[in-house]
């Protein structure tokens, strides 16, 4: 796998960009998606978490400093700006590219919490994609929520957004 040649990545995150990569690969795959969907998928993978150990670099940050500096490298699509963007927080006017991200992100195997659920969860996503990306964000908002975290707005947007509010 080819990074930007701007990433500031250490060795762990490099393989964890590779996982979520590979795993969007088998979606697309048992999707029989079309090369250029495939592509977008994978060029968002690649760029997600391109600047994740920058100095400048934290959990909020991260995402749109990718983005921006894919922008300024060339990158012109929205959904793929949209899906490194928003990747850390959900976006209501999100793509499939950006669904796709989210769920990769998350779901890929390497995690180290609760492997066999997210397994079963990432083998339903070619199925039923819409109900597994409602439980990732639930389980994802719920731990904000343990954690006494803010809830950024634009993740109650996206909630609102998969329930059809
Ligand atoms: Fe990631």
């Amino acid at each position: 796998m080819t990074l930007p040649p701007w990433a500031v990545v250490t060795p762990e995150r490099r393989a964890h960009i590779e996982r979520v990569v590979a795993q969007l690969a088998a979606w697309a795959a048992a999707l029989r998606v079309p090369d250029t969907k495939r592509a977008r998928w994978l060029r968002a993978a690649r760029l997600h978490d391109a600047l994740r150990d920058a100095p400048a670099a934290n959990e909020l940050a991260h995402g749109p400093m990718a983005a921006e500096r894919a922008a300024r490298d060339g990158e012109r699509d929205q959904g793929v700006l949209d899906a490194v963007r928003y990747h850390s927080i959900g976006f209501a006017q999100w793509d499939d590219v950006g669904k796709m991200l989210y769920l990769a992100d998350y779901l890929e195997p390497g995690r180290p919490f609760d492997p066999e659920l997210r397994a079963a969860l990432a083998a339903r996503v070619p199925g039923e994609r819409d109900t597994v990306l409602r439980d990732v964000a639930a389980r994802r908002i719920a731990r904000i929520l343990e954690e006494r975290w803010p809830l950024p707005h634009e993740t109650v947007d996206f909630w609102n957004s998969l329930v059809g509010r």
